[in-house]
């Protein structure tokens, strides 16, 4: 596997990349190569591979959020990569209508840790802060409309779909019977009511996850987005894609299960049958890559394929 001296990379850095190794093993950057990576956020996994490739001409990083893309006008300033303010799905229809191709696509889903450790942009359970947890600042919907506005069953819905909570139920009635909350601390509160007792994390998670979850319509983006991620992939390209939670790895696997497999008509090969997860060394320096799940995939080369079956004798 490519090794780089990952710890001392990651100490001055806002966002440490997650399985940055593993990333490097599976997308096998190569100079030339021209890269999408649709979850920029503070270029952490974007500077190891242009570094790589040195193609900047060409490849594409995306973020819905404007502050990781302020950071990376600077953090790529003199070098000619497009950045894209875009929710990924956007960015994706938009770069294939216009027939772009890429070597090497890569999307490490969720939120960055600057979502979560700035109080004021509302991820965190911990930290009082405004209920917000958009990660594009522009939209409209916010954590506050969702928490006061919805009703009890669309609540208990996201709740049940977004947070696969089992108190879904009760933690709606609680939500809809303390309003107006305008607090993530004040949230956590009323949720923690459902959930007496001590437990190892915090009882809120899963309902700070579904809220999120909703505001950002996740699952919805990612859903419609890999089968365009698939499509602008050049033959022999490679995807990486990096999960934090089971609802998002379903997905992933779903589409990447559909187009390769073993079958002939296959257009993908899976360069993962299980989940690739953090290792002990990493999760020492970076605890978030606890959750972190990757799952890779290549683009057959049909022409090749052509060959080779034409040689063997089997079509
Ligand atoms: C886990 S961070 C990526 C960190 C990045 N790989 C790095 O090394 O710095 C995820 C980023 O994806 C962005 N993001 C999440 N969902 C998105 C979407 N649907 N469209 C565009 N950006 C999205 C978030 O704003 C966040 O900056």
């Amino acid at each position: 596997m490519q090794k780089i001296k990952t710890r001392k990379m990651h100490q001055d850095q806002k966002h440490k990349p997650v399985l940055i190794d593993e990333t490097l093993h599976y997308l096998n950057p190569k100079k030339g190569d021209k890269y999408l990576d649709l979850t920029a956020g503070y270029g952490g996994h974007a500077k190891v591979i242009l570094d790589i490739t040195g193609q900047y001409k060409g490849s594409c990083l995306v973020d819905r959020d404007p502050s990781a893309i302020t950071f990376l006008d600077e953090k790529f300033k003199n070098k000619d990569v497009r950045l894209i303010n875009k929710d990924f799905l956007s960015a994706s229809e938009e770069l294939y209508e216009s027939g772009h191709q890429f070597d090497l696509i890569m999307a490490d889903l969720g939120v960055s840790s600057p979502h979560l450790n700035e109080p004021n942009r509302g991820f965190s359970i911990e930290n009082e802060g405004p209920l917000d947890m958009r990660m594009d600042t522009n939209q409209t919907l916010t954590a506050r409309k969702v928490v006061n506005n919805y009703s009890e069953k669309q609540l208990a819905k996201i709740l049940k779909d977004y947070g696969e909570e089992p108190k879904y139920v009760k933690i709606a009635h609680l939500i809809v019977s303390n309003r107006p909350i305008n607090t993530t601390t004040e949230l956590a509160k009323i949720v923690s009511k459902a959930w007496p007792g001590h437990s190892r994390t915090h009882p809120a998670t899963r309902t700070f996850q579904a809220i999120r979850i909703a505001v950002n319509d996740e699952l919805g983006l990612i859903k419609k987005s890999i089968p365009l991620w698939l499509k602008m992939l050049s033959p022999e390209g490679r995807i990486v894609i990096i999960s934090f939670h089971s609802l998002e790895d379903r997905l992933v696997k779903r589409a990447l299960r559909e187009v390769g497999g073993n079958r002939l008509d296959s257009e993908f090969t899976e360069l993962t049958n299980k989940p690739i997860l953090a290792t002990k060394d990493e999760l020492v320096f970076n605890p978030r890559a606890r959750s972190a799940k990757l799952r890779a995939a290549a683009k057959i080369n049909n022409k090749k394929k052509g060959e080779y079956d034409a040689n063997t004798g089997k079509k």
